[in-house]
């Protein structure tokens, strides 16, 4: 088969469509011919060397793909031969096929295309997983979601919403954020034009956010704390930002008992995994159908054009996810 492999580490132009070896399945695994990749701010750090793929993994990036089951281990029975899945990686997702533990694996909602389906996996599963299981939003909260027309941060919007909870953005035009309002935001800040704290208590009426998602770190540490609730949650999942705050006191944690965690969903066990891309296909995936969710794709380059891919992400272009075509 064909895969994208990294030649070195570097820039966009590192990237090459390569013959490799094809991918065995396992006892317990499919073997699943990918027809689109999601591309992710992960690929990019790894394509410069600075995020190496978990020990076992293919060498190639991709966290995230869909496509057909085209062979399945003996231990494997939730799927056969022509099934359409989706499902998270920890890696390897830029190739014409990849192996798939069978029960991380999840169905493709029916009237969605491949390149739909493969917008899901990682920024649906990484939104759920943060704002549901380790934040605990609920209905009625405010939920302040940074880069928020972001692939994470247009499902984090609308998951936010399925809660019944009140999502609002920050963002680096007006046009990201009228587009995310469109999602279901209920009000934006411009970081790039005034400071988000005033304008979200603001908005929240004095009450300020009781969930915060950030990707962007060191710069909205204590901005995040001046717009947070009492009792409010931050999830940290990127240091898009920057890593080092300078000076912290830590009274003003204590002034709104202040609840801050990291995460990160590829350096999880396969079990955690399992069970949220189960618990999300059981509790979520009808809502694609339904049309209550859907996936945001901005642009599908074919795979021969990864590395204009791999640019425009980096030149923060994107208003939700940038898809690659995988074709023979
Ligand atoms: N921890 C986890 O489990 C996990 C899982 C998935 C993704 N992530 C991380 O989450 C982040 C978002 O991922 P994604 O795929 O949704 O990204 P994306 O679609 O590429 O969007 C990222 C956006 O963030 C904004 N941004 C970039 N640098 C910024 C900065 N210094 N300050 C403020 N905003 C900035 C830009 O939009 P503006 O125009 O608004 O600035 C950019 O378009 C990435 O860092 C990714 O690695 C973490």
């Amino acid at each position: 088969m064909k895969a994208i492999v990294i030649k070195e580490p570097g820039g966009p132009e590192q990237l090459v469509i390569q013959e490799v070896p094809d991918p065995v399945p396992a006892a317990d695994e499919i073997l699943v011919r990918v027809t689109a990749a999601g591309v992710n701010r992960a690929d990019i750090l790894q394509r410069q060397g600075k995020y190496p793929p978990p020990p076992g993994t293919p060498p190639y990036p991709g966290l995230e793909i869909a496509g057909v089951v085209e062979a399945v281990g003996e231990q494997c029975h939730r799927w056969k031969v022509g099934d359409r899945v989706c499902s998270i990686l920890s890696g390897g997702g830029y190739a014409q096929k990849v192996t798939v533990p069978c029960e991380l694996a999840m169905p493709v909602p029916p009237h969605l295309t491949d390149e739909e389906a493969a917008a899901i996996p990682e920024v649906f599963l990484t939104a759920y997983q943060t704002l549901i299981w380790i934040a605990g939003l609920k209905n009625d909260e405010f939920a302040l979601i940074h880069a928020g027309a972001s692939g994470v941060g247009t499902a984090a919007i609308q998951l936010a919403r399925v809660v019944g909870a009140y999502p609002m953005v920050t963002a680096g035009s007006e046009e990201k954020i009228a587009f995310c309002r469109q999602l279901g935001a209920i009000g934006g800040v411009n970081y790039k034009k005034e400071a988000f704290p005033p304008k979200i208590l603001d908005l929240t009426n004095g009450h300020g956010a009781d969930v915060v998602l950030d990707p962007v770190g060191a710069p909205y540490f204590l901005p995040n704390l001046e717009a947070l609730a009492m009792d409010g949650r931050i999830v940290l999942i990127a240091t898009m930002g920057g890593t080092r705050v300078p000076e912290v006191n830590l009274r003003a944690l204590f002034k709104k008992r202040a609840q801050i965690t990291a995460s990160t969903l590829r350096s999880r066990s396969l079990d955690y995994k399992i069970a949220l891309s189960r618990e999300f296909a059981r509790t979520m995936m009808s809502r694609f159908d339904s049309g209550e969710l859907k996936p945001v794709v901005d642009k599908i380059f074919s795979w021969r054009d990864v590395q204009e891919a791999h640019r425009y992400m980096e030149a923060n272009l994107n208003k939700g996810k940038i898809i690659l075509r995988i074709d023979a």
